[in-house]
């Protein structure tokens, strides 16, 4: 159940990313060769569903913009992909797939076992030529882009300023050869009417509104093509605080009205929190921590997201909790930590931590958790470690992860 109060858990899926990865190429040298890879996003995988906001969290540049470029096919993947809403069957048989490759790749006895191997390809080939949205046509592209949209934060430079809002509006109707203009005006009416604008403010420039209701005006373009999936990327970040519950409320009423599912990508983690059915939680282009809003808030069990979550301040002087202050700079993405990438930070770290990659297991129902500290189920008589399960406080104030708020080596 999420915090808008809805139950999203056995709705459609209508992104399902799996094993994501995008490297960005660097260059140096005079002859500017390839001297390595920034790894941005390194094998994520995650589902969004119908009517579903999921939160994508971790401090910057840990790769949630590029996570939310890669499903919006704005940049093509390394490897991976992102399924357009894939049968239930289908997802189940694509996910065991995966499973096979994991463990064929994983497992020295299977080693070598060449055709079992290439038949798993050549089936999961096949339902990426029919789902993955890396797979269409550059026709069909264009067709899943009206369904698939983006909201950035910065409302004004997202806005071109020499063009009226009628324009704005109408212009990703125009391309997609949606109505004549007549139909395109009204339509542009409508949407001004669904985001708490009226009538008059077409004739106006961006510079003539406020920055919540250039927000506003950003939305409403993004609801143009009756989008089934809209990439919110801090989209609340630049406005103050009143202002941006008004944003919060526009968007959780049009997902009501409309179905439409978010990814919701801030650094405000109550934001996150209030507005988020599920989250994920990144850390140096990997998840970490994946589970439904109310858990993970509640009862974080990796030790990053325990640091990130504990930065929160309690506005209740009585109740008191311990900042987890880490140490060390947030290594680089161009040569991540082996092992679990956060093991030069962690305050649990083991001698496992620095060789064995964790895998992203289910501890919980829902609950992922990418850390050698739960090897099993939590429940399943193992032990868990030296870690501190501590649960967290309900409330929580705004809590920016800047270098102020966050852990010691953030940067916004
Ligand atoms: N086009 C690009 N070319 C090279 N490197 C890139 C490119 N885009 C992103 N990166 C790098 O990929 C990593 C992830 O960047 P990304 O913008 O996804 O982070 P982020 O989590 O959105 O950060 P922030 O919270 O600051 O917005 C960073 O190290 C960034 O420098
Ligand atoms: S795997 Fe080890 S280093 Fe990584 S989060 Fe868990 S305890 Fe910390
Ligand atoms: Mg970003």
């Amino acid at each position: 159940m999420g915090a808008n109060g809805t139950d999203t858990s056995a709705a459609s899926v209508v992104l399902a990313a799996r094993n994501l990865r995008k490297l960005f190429p660097i260059r140096g040298g005079v002859f500017s060769s390839h001297v390595g890879d920034v790894h941005a996003v390194d094998g994520v995988s995650f589902d969004v569903r119908e009517g579903e906001t999921v939160g994508l969290v971790g401090e910057s540049g840990c790769g949630k913009t590029t996570v939310g470029r890669l499903l919006l096919r704005l940049i093509d993947p390394t490897s991976g992909h992102a399924f357009y809403r894939p049968p239930p069957e289908a997802l189940a048989r694509i996910d065991a797939l995966y499973g096979t490759l994991e463990a064929l790749a994983t497992d020295e006895a299977s080693k070598g076992q060449g055709p079992e191997l290439r038949s798993t390809l050549n089936e999961l080939d096949t339902f990426a030529q029919q789902y993955s949205i890396y797979r269409r046509s550059l026709r069909s592209v264009q067709e899943l882009r009206s369904k698939l949209q983006i909201v950035f934060q910065d409302p004004f430079s997202s806005l071109s300023p020499r063009m009226m809002v009628k324009d704005i509006l109408g212009e990703p109707l125009e391309i997609h050869h949606m109505g004549n203009r007549a139909q395109r005006q009204e339509r542009a009416a409508e949407l001004l009417r669904e985001v708490g604008l009226n009538t008059e403010h077409l004739y106006r420039f961006p510079h003539e509104f406020s920055g919540g209701q250039r927000q506003r005006i950003c939305i409403a373009r993004a609801l143009a093509l009756r989008p089934e999936f809209i990439v919110l990327d801090e989209p609340t970040s630049a406005l103050d605080v009143s202002v941006q519950a008004q944003i919060l409320n526009i968007l959780r009423n049009l997902q009501r009205e409309q179905r439409l599912s978010y990814l919701f990508i801030s650094h405000h983690l109550s934001v996150v929190r209030s507005i988020s059915h599920r989250v994920v939680v990144m850390y140096l282009g990997e998840v970490v921590e994946r589970a439904d809003t109310e858990p993970l808030f509640r009862r974080p069990l990796h030790p990053y997201t325990q640091a990130l979550l504990s930065a929160i301040p309690i506005p209740d002087p009585e109740l008191k909790r311990e900042r987890i202050v880490l140490s060390g700079d947030v290594p680089s993405p161009a040569a991540p930590p082996s092992g679990c990438r956060f093991h030069t930070r962690c305050p649990a770290v083991m001698p496992i931590c620095s060789k064995v990659v964790p895998k992203l297991l289910e501890v919980r129902a829902g609950h992922f958790v990418a850390c050698h500290l739960y090897p099993t189920p939590i429940g399943a008589g193992t032990s868990m470690g030296t870690l501190p399960d501590r649960p967290l406080s309900m409330e929580s104030a705004e809590a920016p992860l800047t270098s102020e708020s966050g852990p010691s080596g953030t940067t916004s």
